[in-house]
């Protein structure tokens, strides 16, 4: 032991006094540990044992900014990832070091030689503390000749990630929550608004904060292995919860070693799951945190108003605009100072208030007592730092400084508190007069009634009709009295001849008043379900027929001449697999898809509802399995373009009246994502369990995407079991159930047993196949033509042997997924010895 440290204090004399000779201290800083005696500077950094991470100085975002911070980042991304800073709320502003002081405390000097930040511990060190980047992603402050001693890690002190292997709870003694803070934005790591932390009660789930009081998401209870409103989560990564006496944290691993994949509180109060291929260098977020926008407090930031889940959710209230271009974190600022806002009495001018109409109030209102509209008014003149007041008729709300989780509501909602907010007189809309002010009120409340009276139906023709008036492409036929029998008839190999010469389109358009009419005003009744595009709506014709309507929540940016195109060209797919495109109707607010109708419920209903009145028996099931494949075929070979479902799933399968299967929601991810056959997605749309891995890890999906879709489809056929939701104790899902019977021999276990008897042959056979389809290289998979050819061929044709399915364990690595995936560099040695076979 003394022979070891006095060897190394040697090495660090010689090390001192090389650099003092040659003038430059920071010379002997190497790989992934700083010693006493050596400081890091400038663009000097650590570098983990095996190259993952490094330490150094940056400078966030845009290089506007002087601000130079001490970080830990992945290395070699091109965009650099930042997983730690130290110095997140002390900028530096010039040179700094990072040395080990005197009394052993890793410590960051600023120029003028003051510590800017420190590990701050009090207890005394050994001269043999060094620091030392772990390939976690952990720095440590260990003793150099018994590592194993530790006394300080930045684990302890997240920033805004929590990186695998690091734990995320609380100190039961001090009661301390270690705590993920957003950065403030893209530039600026200083604490925002947004954090993560573990609840302290019985439940222990995790809580989404904003200005650490206002929660916003939880996690759902701990069932011992997935997070109750989140059980997806598991599907790539395995929690573990750990309490002992001194803390409480869950920590939790990736389960595919060729994945990277980290937790991130984001500036927008999103907490994101990223991962990469540790060979790709590209993050892709493959969950996204509260999932629906609308749950996040405060999205829109100060003075911002939520609109809506769309792809531009938030805007400004009148007389504000935004703060920062692209990035409502900062949300929005008064265009004209008044002289007694919130910001500067001195300076700004004379103001007034301005009511806002269609929104919800401000969030953190102060009750004040005025009696009247004029006395509330009064109060929030009277403060300098109020900035609105409302009342509702028996009392007077008052804000003061920012507003925030303002949203936008539809002017119809009776909102009887009117919010009003303190503007510059010249942000003030012009006043018309009291006596114009008045009339407008008596047309309003006239014209209100009277839409009342008249009943939705003409309400909604009417506002439609003004609409028409302006786009002259918005007239259509009419839907209620229109006959698709006489219009289109299916001829015997499933397409459809069309009798109707229509001049423009083969397709008919509807107006969307008859659109309204056909499905009572979209009334909730009518509601079918909710698909990933929009909700779906049962409408009916004069003649009886009753129809499907697909309300398509947004259109993707998309222009409507090239949205009709894009439409025209999907409605031109027919097949007897594919649900049939009846019409649509285009607006400029929204576009409905029109579809026949399908009295019998979505496949998944079938396979797992809870009460299963109709059991589907053996010959039902493969016939099902054989409709898909189909219509898959269909969809990426025989049609005139290759379509992509991307969102192939037990609930996009519909039954008709015989149980033929139909594929539903074709086409729609050509519309809302890209042309190409292979291309990358940054926002992926998709349900876990169904998606990929290189789908679900780095946005790239292709017909081979769509197979793996349909692999899990037809285990889960043929099981009755749901790919997400199955878990056993030590295999996480399905897939990883299916193939480890497959693996014993056992494969004919996997049927339904509600199925009762059924051919043992037929049953390994399509489990077979669908193995095949689940296998992680893509290049493994077979396409949809041989798919169905193995389906159908003679019992005595061997099929290939598949391979290890993509994420199936919690436990193996797959060999497949450590030879095609990872690069060279990190594959790990030893693990190709997944030596089971089948059979
Ligand atoms: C989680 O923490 C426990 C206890 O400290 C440890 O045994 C386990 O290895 C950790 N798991 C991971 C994935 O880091
Ligand atoms: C956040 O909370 C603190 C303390 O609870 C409070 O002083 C501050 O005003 C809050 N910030 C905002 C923007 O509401
Ligand atoms: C998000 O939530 C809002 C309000 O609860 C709801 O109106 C909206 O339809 C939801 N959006 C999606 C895409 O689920
Ligand atoms: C307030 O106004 C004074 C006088 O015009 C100015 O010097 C000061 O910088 C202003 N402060 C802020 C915070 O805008
Ligand atoms: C009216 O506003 C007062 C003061 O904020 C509040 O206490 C009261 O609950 C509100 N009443 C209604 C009906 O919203
Ligand atoms: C709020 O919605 C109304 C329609 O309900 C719309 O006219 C208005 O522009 C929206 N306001 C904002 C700020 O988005």
């Amino acid at each position: 032991m003394w022979e070891r440290t006095k060897h190394t204090t040697n090495l660090i004399s010689i090390c001192v006094f090389l650099c003092f000779l040659l003038g430059n201290p920071c010379l002997c800083i190497g790989g992934d540990t700083l010693s006493r005696g050596q400081s890091l500077s400038g663009t000097q950094t650590l570098i983990s044992k095996d190259g993952i991470f490094e330490l150094g100085f940056f400078t966030p975002g845009s290089s506007s900014s002087q601000n130079t911070y001490l970080g830990i980042w992945y290395k070699d991304f091109p965009e650099r990832t930042t997983v730690w800073v130290a110095n997140r709320e002390t900028p530096l502003r010039q040179d700094s070091t990072l040395e080990i002081a005197q009394n052993g405390n890793l410590v960051l000097m600023s120029h003028d030689s003051d510590a800017v930040w420190s590990t701050n511990l009090i207890s005394t060190l050994p001269d043999t503390v060094e620091a030392v980047l772990l390939d976690s992603g952990n720095l440590i402050l260990r003793d150099g000749p018994s590592p194993s001693t530790v006394f300080w890690q930045s684990f302890d002190h997240p920033t805004d990630t929590w990186l695998p292997g690091a734990s995320l709870g609380f100190d039961k003694i001090t009661g301390r929550a270690q705590r993920l803070v957003s950065w403030k934005n893209a530039d600026d790591p200083s604490p925002g608004m947004f954090s993560v932390e573990m609840s302290q009660d019985q439940v222990f789930q995790f809580f989404l904060r904003w200005n650490m009081s206002t929660t916003y998401w939880r996690s759902g209870a701990w069932n011992g292995i997935v997070f109750g409103s989140v059980p997806e989560i598991s599907y790539l990564t395995s929690f573990s919860f750990v309490s002992s006496e001194r803390s409480t944290y869950y920590n939790y691993t990736v389960l595919n070693r060729a994945v990277l994949s980290m937790f991130v509180i984001n500036a927008l109060g999103e907490f994101e799951q990223r991962t990469s291929l540790r060979s790709h260098h590209s993050w892709s977020p493959t969950y996204v945190l509260p999932k629906n926008q609308s749950d996040i407090f405060a999205f829109c930031g100060a003075f911002g108003v939520f609109a809506g889940s769309t792809s531009n959710p938030c805007t400004c209230l009148h007389g504000f605009t935004q703060t920062r271009p692209n990035d409502w974190s900062a949300g929005c600022s008064r265009t004209t100072l008044v002289q007694c806002g919130n910001s500067n009495s001195t300076q700004g001018e004379k103001y007034g208030f301005m009511e806002v109409p269609d929104t919800t109030l401000p969030a953190n209102p102060t009750a004040h007592p005025a009696r009247n509209s004029r006395g509330c008014e009064l109060a929030c003149r009277q403060s300098c730092s109020c900035t609105a007041y409302a009342f509702n008729g028996s009392g007077c709300s008052v804000w003061e400084g920012d507003l925030f989780d303002t949203r936008n509501v539809s002017s119809n909602q009776d909102n009887k508190q009117r919010l009003y907010i303190k503007l510059a007189n010249s942000d003030l809309p012009v006043d018309k007069g009291k006596w114009k002010k008045m009339l407008v009120v008596i047309v309003a409340v006239l014209v209100s009634s009277f839409v009342i009276v008249s009943g939705g139906f003409l309400g909604c023709f009417y506002t439609r009709r003004t609409k028409q008036k302006e786009v002259k492409k918005e007239s259509g036929e009419d839907l209620l009295s229109f006959d698709f029998n006489s219009s289109v008839q299916p001829n015997d190999n499933g397409t459809v001849l069309r009798h109707r010469n229509h001049a423009d389109f083969d397709l008919p358009m509807f107006s969307y008043a008859s659109v309204c009419a056909a499905t009572d005003n979209f009334s909730p009744e009518n509601k079918l379900g909710e698909g990933g595009f929009g909700p779906v709506y049962k409408g009916k014709l004069l003649n009886g027929q009753e129809i499907a309507l697909k309300r398509l929540s947004k259109k993707s940016g998309q222009g409507v001449e090239e949205f009709r195109n894009e439409i025209l060209l999907i409605a031109k797919l027919q097949h007897r697999n594919l649900v049939r495109l009846l019409g649509c109707c285009i607006d400029p607010d929204e576009s409905i898809l029109i579809y026949e109708y399908m009295p019998n419920k979505s496949l998944d209903f079938f396979l797992f509802g809870s009460d299963k009145e109709v059991i589907l028996d053996w010959t039902t099931r493969a016939r099902i399995v054989e409709g898909i494949a189909q219509g898959l075929l269909y969809l990426h070979e025989y049609s005139r373009v290759r379509i992509i479902h991307r969102d192939l799933k037990a609930s996009n399968i519909l039954l008709d009246e015989e149980m033929n299967p139909k594929i539903s929601d074709f086409g729609l991810a050509r519309i809302f994502g890209g042309n190409d056959s292979r291309t990358y997605t940054k926002r992926i749309v998709g349900t876990f369990g169904y998606m990929a891995p290189e789908y679900a890890l780095q946005g790239l999906f292709s017909i081979q995407s769509d197979v793996f879709s349909f692999g899990v489809l037809v285990l889960e056929i043929v099981s009755g079991k749901r790919n997400t939701g199955f878990y056993l104790t030590d295999t996480l899902n399905l897939l990883g159930h299916a193939w480890e019977l497959w693996v014993s021999g056992r494969g004919a276990e996997l049927v339904d047993p509600a199925v009762g008897c059924s051919p043992a042959s037929a049953a390994l056979r399509y489990i077979n196949v669908g193995l095949l389809c689940v296998q992680e290289n893509p290049n493994d998979r077979p396409n949809m033509s041989s798919v169905i050819s193995m389906l159908s061929s003679e019992l005595s044709t061997p099929l290939p042997a598949p391979k290890q399915p993509a994420f199936s364990t919690t436990t193996a690595v797959s060999s497949a997924s450590v030879v095609n995936i990872s690069a060279g560099k990190y594959s790990v040695n030893g693990l190709t010895v997944s030596a089971l076979q089948p059979r």
